[in-house]
C-alpha cells in the first residue's frame, strides 16, 4: 500500500511554478529520497505535504489523509524536519524542555517521555547539552534537536528536509544509522530531501530526481544505478606517472574519455571486452605499474548530472 500519494500537485508563487503537476507514489515503509538542484522545488513539496502550504492545484494523500481536506490528521501522523530547523523548536526553552513539550503535545505516554528523550538525546550526542537553551545551541546541534523532535512521537511518516545539511560527518552518519534503525524497527515511511547523493545512495530504497518542480525520474536506487552501468568506465590505479599513463590511454582510438585522479586514471572504453587487454598491454609495455584495473560503478551523481543537465554535463 502507498503511504504517500502525490497527484498533480502544483504550487505557484505568482508566475513562478515551484511544483509542477507532480505525481509520485511512495509505498509504506519506504525510505524515499527526493533529489534536485537548488530551487528545484524540494522544500516546497515538503511544505505542501506537511500542510504548511496549500497547493494551487492537485493534492496528496499522506497516510490515507488528504492534505487539503484533512490537514489535522496529516499533522498527527507526520514528523517534520523543516529546512529551517529553528522553526520547530523554542529558543527560550532548554533542549530537554523542548522535547518534553512536544512529547506532551503529541500524546506520548507520560511514563515513556523521559526515557525516550534520554535515549534520543544520548544517541544524537546531545545529552550533555540537555539543559542548554535551544536558541544558544550551534546550528548543527539545533538541527539534531529538531530531528529528535520530529521523531520523538514515532510518527508513521517522516518528512525530513535535508536532515544532515548542518551536521559534521560523524553526526551525519549517526542520522543515517538512526533512519535505518527506525525504518527497521517501526516500518516508518521516510520522505527525505537531499542534495547529498552518496548519502541518499546509502539510505534510500527509492529516489526521484526533480528539477523546476517536475519529476524527471523515479525508481528504486538499484534500478537507477544500474541504468548507468552501461557507461563502461574503468578505474586503473597505478604506481608512477599519472600524466604519462593518461596520455597513453588518450592515444588509443577506443578510449572515449580519461580523467586523472591522484593515484588513478578513470577511462571510458568503447567495447571493453575487446579493448581492455590492449590498453593494459600498452600501459605495461611503457613501464606503467598497474595496481588495479576495475569496473567503476556509476554513482547517482552521474545519473543526476545526466538527468538534470540532459547528458551534456
Ligand atoms: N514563499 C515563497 N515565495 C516565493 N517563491 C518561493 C517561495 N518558496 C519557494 N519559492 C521559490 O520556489 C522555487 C522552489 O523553491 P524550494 O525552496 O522548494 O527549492 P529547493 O529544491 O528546496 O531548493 P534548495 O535545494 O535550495 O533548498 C524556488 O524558485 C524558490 O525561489
Ligand atoms: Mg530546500
Amino acid at each position: 500500500m502507498d503511504e504517500v500519494t502525490i497527484s498533480g500537485l502544483t504550487k505557484n508563487f505568482g508566475d513562478l511554478v515551484a511544483v509542477d503537476h507532480m505525481d509520485l507514489n511512495i509505498p509504506e515503509g519506504t525510505i524515499f529520497g527526493l533529489l534536485g538542484p537548488n530551487g528545484a522545488g524540494k522544500s516546497t513539496t515538503t511544505r505542501l505535504l506537511s500542510t504548511l502550504l496549500r497547493p494551487t492545484e492537485g493534492t496528496a494523500m499522506v497516510g490515507g489523509f488528504d492534505i487539503i481536506e484533512e490537514p489535522v490528521h496529516v499533522r498527527e501522523i507526520t514528523g517534520v524536519l523543516p529546512e529551517e530547523s529553528n522553526h520547530t523548536i523554542y529558543g527560550t526553552l532548554t533542549a530537554y524542555e523542548n522535547l518534553q513539550y512536544f512529547a506532551r503535545l503529541y500524546d506520548v505516554p507520560e511514563e515513556e517521555i523521559d526515557e525516550r528523550i534520554e535515549e534520543l538525546l544520548t544517541f544524537m550526542a546531545l545529552w550533555d547539552r540537555k539543559d542548554d537553551k535551544a536558541g544558544e545551541l550551534s546550528t548543527g546541534n539545533r538541527q539534531r534537536l529538531a530531528l529528535c523532535r520530529a521523531i520523538l512521537h514515532r510518527p508513521r511518516v517522516l518528512l525530513l528536509d535535508e536532515p544532515t545539511s548542518a551536521l559534521d560527518p560523524i553526526a551525519a552518519k549517526r542520522v543515517r544509522e538512526l533512519i535505518l534503525s527506525l525504518s527497521q524497527k517501526f516500518k516508518q515511511t521516510f520522505f527525505i530531501n537531499s542534495h547529498n547523493l552518496p548519502e541518499v545512495q546509502r539510505v534510500c530504497d527509492q529516489i526521484a530526481i526533480i528539477d523546476e518542480g517536475k519529476v524527471l525520474l523515479h525508481g528504486s536506487t538499484q534500478e537507477l544505478r544500474s541504468k548507468l552501468l552501461a557507461k563502461q568506465r574503468f578505474r586503473i590505479r597505478i604506481v608512477g606517472d599519472i600524466e604519462n599513463a593518461s596520455s597513453i590511454a588518450k592515444s588509443m582510438n577506443f578510449v572515449e574519455e580519461v580523467n586523472n585522479e591522484i593515484d588513478s586514471i578513470i577511462v571510458t572504453i568503447e567495447d571493453p571486452t575487446e579493448n581492455n587487454s590492449s590498453l593494459m598491454q600498452s600501459l605495461l609495455s611503457q613501464g606503467i605499474k598497474i595496481v588495479e584495473f576495475a569496473e567503476e560503478e556509476a554513482t547517482l551523481e552521474d545519473l543526476y548530472l545526466e538527468v538534470v543537465k540532459g547528458g551534456d554535463a
